[in-house]
């Protein structure tokens, strides 16, 4: 016989998405139990994301876990777009009323969270093994897991599946369920830490006859840095003087601007992809963040995305332990998909304007750098990319729902 275990929220992964929602549901006087495959010292170090938007710095400061955000933090007020050898800034501060982007490290986030869950006697089981989930479709949903050989389980009300684009929760619904929107970009990133001072104070996205490149950092002195690559790369393949070279001739600028090189702390390749899963729940079992969408990269996505779906899922578990009303689980998978297909039309078009495509012709190139050109001279256009960088106001309101 399994060792029983009963909360009222079982969440598989601790991811951002997993986390932010214990805590969240803590908050609330909801108790949860989160379940990771892997150790916590792995996911704490794992190299991912670093831009956080506003209604991210926002959340984080309002859970309580925001201090280490507030003092390393960097608050950064616009982009630089370089093409042709010539940059261009785009100024969120002047485009949106003020807002803003904050270079934090996914890591980092996660390391706030999971002190706070600890210190607020929160339930994150790390090297749980043969994590499955069973009944979704009953009052009575169940997660069984192995922890240290002993066989478990877990009663909840409700399942949320933050267990990213490798899952074992969306694969679980049974066939016919869910309907999948996909497309694969023929190249990849591949990305460095560099203890190396940031060659400049904002990110620089730059698109280049040899492929995109893009300048970001995570602290004062740690640069991070990305060139666009074939999608199966080999890293090894690439030594870091190759890597240096690179990113120098792709980041050129004919201000006579020079790019801060130093040691290479981490390198590796990620793959691009747009996915969407429709819809997001069934019966009691709610898919969030990876597990139910990926965006490619360059629109600094990914992460921002997975923290509002926990949010609105958080608002509607809510509502159902304070009134007993299901409306906002009910259309859970409504209301984050509006946001989730904006959120997908950024990330491809930053990504179509910025990358070479292998079959591309001189003509799609006069087209890339004709809307560089008309992006960086168009307040309105300018705008554009200004409000859905910082982040588009969260919409979790029923009425648009379905639409
Ligand atoms: P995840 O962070 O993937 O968390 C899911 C958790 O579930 C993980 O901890 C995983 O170990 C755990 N898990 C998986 N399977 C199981 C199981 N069977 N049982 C128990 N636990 C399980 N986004 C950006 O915006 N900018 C970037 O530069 C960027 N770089 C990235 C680099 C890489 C290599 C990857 C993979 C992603 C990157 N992303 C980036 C995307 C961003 O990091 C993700 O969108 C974000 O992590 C999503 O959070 P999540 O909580 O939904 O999923
Ligand atoms: C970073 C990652 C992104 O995908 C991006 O668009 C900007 C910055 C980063 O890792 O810092």
């Amino acid at each position: 016989m399994p060792t029983v275990q009963r909360t009222q929220v079982g969440i598989v992964g601790a991811g951002p998405a997993g986390l932010v929602l214990s805590h969240l549901l803590h908050l609330h006087g909801i108790e949860s139990i989160v379940l990771e495959n892997r150790s916590r010292h792995y996911v704490e170090e794992r190299v991912r994301a670093g831009v956080l938007e506003q209604n991210t710095v926002d959340l984080l400061n309002q859970m309580g876990v925001g201090d280490r955000l507030k003092r390393e933090g960097l608050v950064h007020h616009g982009v630089e777009l370089r093409f042709n050898g010539q940059g261009h800034r785009i100024d969120f501060r002047e485009l949106t009323g003020g807002k803003g982007i904050t270079i934090y490290a996914q890591a980092e986030v996660l390391k706030d969270l999971n002190n706070a869950r600890i210190a607020t006697g929160g339930q994150v089981l790390f090297e749980v093994e043969d994590v499955s989930v069973h009944e979704m479709n009953s009052s009575r949903p169940k997660i069984r897991y192995r922890k240290d050989g002993d066989e478990c389980e877990v009663q909840c009300d409700f399942i949320a599946g933050c267990d990213g684009f490798h899952a074992i929760c969306r694969p679980s619904i049974p066939a016919g369920v869910l309907t999948e929107y996909e497309r694969a970009y023929p190249f990849g990133w591949l990305g460095i830490l560099a203890e190396a001072p940031p060659s400049s104070d904002e990110l620089i996205y730059a698109y280049h006859e040899r492929g995109f490149a893009l300048l970001s950092m995570r602290s004062p002195h740690i640069s991070r840095l990305y060139i666009q690559c074939k999608p199966d790369e080999d890293i090894n393949d690439w030594s870091d003087e190759q890597i240096w070279c690179e990113l120098r001739t792709r980041l050129a600028s004919a201000s006579g601007w020079n790019l801060t090189e130093g040691p290479v702390q981490q390198k590796g390749v990620t793959g691009m992809r747009s996915f969407v899963v429709e819809p997001m729940q069934y019966g009691n079992l709610f898919l969030a963040g990876d597990s139910a969408h990926i965006v490619p990269p360059t629109g600094a996505k990914g992460l921002n995305l997975a923290i509002t779906d926990v949010q609105i899922l958080a608002r509607g578990l809510e509502q159902y332990y304070a009134k007993g009303k299901r409306e906002r689980l009910d259309h859970y998978s409504e209301i984050c998909l509006r946001r989730v297909w904006k959120v997908q039309r950024f990330s491809w078009w930053m990504t179509s304007m910025l990358h070479r495509f292998p079959d591309d012709s001189p003509f799609d190139r006069r087209r890339q750098l004709a809307e560089l050109d008309y992006v960086t001279s168009s307040r309105a256009a300018a705008k554009t990319l200004a409000e859905n960088y910082v982040g588009l106001p969260l919409d979790d309101s029923l009425s648009g729902a379905g639409k």
